[in-house]
């Protein structure tokens, strides 16, 4: 009996580093899961790998853009028709933008407001009728330890995380008597293939990446996707039961430092 057995998850961003290996680690534990991504190709790429590796699996995968807020609809839709009724909500898709605030366009501030935190927004209230209906419905949002731990030249993201600390406590607050749990990941350095080709482009050796992360946390390493998935997994099961409105930081320790 896996740890997910008989329950229906979406996962957004779920081609992404994190987000596919929630994916993965969802299905493997027996859930039915809907990968959504806005890169058709990354998306047709995991669910393949998924496919090959578990090929009883129930899966389903939708091309959309979570900043939109149509798409919410259209992502619900797509998981009632082809998985059944949502139990589990994995809010995970992310952007990155690098402008110092002094300098931050309004475009890139309503993107960025749409993608990271309107997206979890919008799908959750489209999602909320069936969540109810679960009787152990749950929300995991994934936020960031710069939602608490901010930087510079990263505000804009930063601001993002930290709205959604903020809205998965109101969330579990408004929701509990409904029987649905709300928690926030907040990841450290995780590395992803995103990192990787980043780090290609500016020259930047295996040593230099590996040193990024030596001072930032106890651990002394970036945490491996799978490292992030697992926490996620643990929220989403009964075995988290007894647990809402937490800011879960899986970051190898950085706040002792
Ligand atoms: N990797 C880290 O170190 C780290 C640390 C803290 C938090 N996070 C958060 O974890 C989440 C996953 O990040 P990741 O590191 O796996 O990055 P990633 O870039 O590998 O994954 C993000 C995914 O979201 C998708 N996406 C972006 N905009 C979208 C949109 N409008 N609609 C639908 N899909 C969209 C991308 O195509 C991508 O597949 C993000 O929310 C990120 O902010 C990551």
């Amino acid at each position: 009996m896996g740890r997910a057995e008989g329950r229906v998850a979406i996962v957004t961003g779920g081609a992404g580093g994190i987000g596919s290996a929630i994916g993965t680690l969802l299905a493997r534990e027996g859930a039915a899961v809907l990968l959504v991504d806005a890169d058709g190709a990354a998306l047709d790429a995991v669910a393949a790998g998924l496919r090959a590796e578990l090929p009883d699996a129930k899966l389903a995968t939708l091309v959309a853009d979570c900043g939109e807020e149509a798409s919410a609809a259209r992502i619900v839709d797509c998981a009632r028709s082809e998985l059944g009724q949502i139990d589990t909500l994995v809010n995970c898709a992310g952007m990155r933008s690098y402008e110092p605030l002094a300098d931050a366009k309004t475009e890139t501030w309503q993107r960025i407001l749409a993608v990271n935190l309107l997206s979890y927004a919008w799908l959750t209230q489209a999602a909320i009728d069936d969540l109810r209906a679960s009787g152990r419905g749950s929300v995991v949002n994934v936020s960031s330890t710069h939602a608490v731990n901010p930087r510079a030249g990263m505000g804009q993201y930063d601001v993002t995380k930290a709205g959604i600390v903020s809205m998965t406590k109101t969330l579990a607050f408004e929701e509990a008597k409904h029987g649905i749990r709300v928690n926030s990941v907040c990841p450290g350095l995780t590395f992803t293939p995103f990192h990787r080709k980043r780090a290609e482009a500016a020259g930047r050796t295996q040593a230099d990446i590996d040193s990024e992360a030596q001072g930032g946390c106890l651990m002394g390493r970036w945490a491996d996707p799978m490292e992030i998935a697992y926490p996620v997994l643990w929220l989403a099961s009964d075995e988290a039961s007894y647990v809402t409105a937490s800011v879960l930081m899986v970051d190898g320790g950085r706040f002792v430092l």
